[in-house]
């Protein structure tokens, strides 16, 4: 068992290699604003509700794509496929024309939007609240589509995929039954 422990006062130095544990999917929000594209790589992306579908984000303040949504009002978010990681990359890095050499196009609402990645939500900006250093975006799925399979991972500050999928682990008692 590890015995890394973060107890009294949590700093980001600390806090940072205890929720790397929690694995997540990896995706890339888009906004257009001003005739302008913007984007990033974002792990923290939570489902909300399905009734009404919604999902939640959480997007450096500090970064191009925080002020777009909220002068735009809406937001797309692409879920990576597990060959994707070079993508994730490139819309990882600050100051870089992260469009350069894609082929993409726009949805329903005016935001870029990439073919062939695992799914694309399209979403209207329902809710802003600031959490630390980032905002916490709540959206309502204006759109929705699923594309291929097999997503792309993030597991304490790598990438990885799936090898196996034990789905029926998880089934609930009353599917059992
Ligand atoms: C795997 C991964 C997940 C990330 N998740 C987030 C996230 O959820 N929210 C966020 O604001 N930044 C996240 N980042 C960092 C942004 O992608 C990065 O700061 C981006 O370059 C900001 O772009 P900009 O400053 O050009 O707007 C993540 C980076 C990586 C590699």
């Amino acid at each position: 068992m590890s015995t890394n422990q973060a107890t009294g006062t949590v700093t980001s130095e600390t806090f940072r290699p205890i929720i790397s544990n929690f694995a997540t999917g990896v995706s890339i929000i888009t906004v257009r604003h001003n005739k302008k594209d913007y984007g990033l790589t974002a792990s923290a992306v939570c489902s909300v509700s399905l009734d009404p579908p919604m999902l939640l984000i959480c997007v450096n303040q500090n970064t191009g794509t925080q002020k777009a949504i909220m002068e735009a009002g809406s937001f797309n978010v692409h879920i990576l496929g597990k060959q994707q990681g070079e993508l994730a990359l490139k819309f990882s890095k600050a100051n870089t024309d992260k469009f350069e050499d894609l082929v993409y196009s726009y949805s329903d609402l005016g935001n870029p939007l990439f073919p062939n990645v695992v799914a694309q939500i399209e979403c209207q900006l329902y809710k802003e609240m600031t959490g630390g250093t980032h905002s916490v975006f709540l959206g309502k799925v204006h759109s929705a589509k699923a594309i291929t399979e097999n997503p792309l991972l993030y597991l304490k500050g790598q990438f990885g995929e799936f090898t196996h999928l034990k789905l029926e682990t998880f089934k609930s008692k009353e599917e059992t039954v």
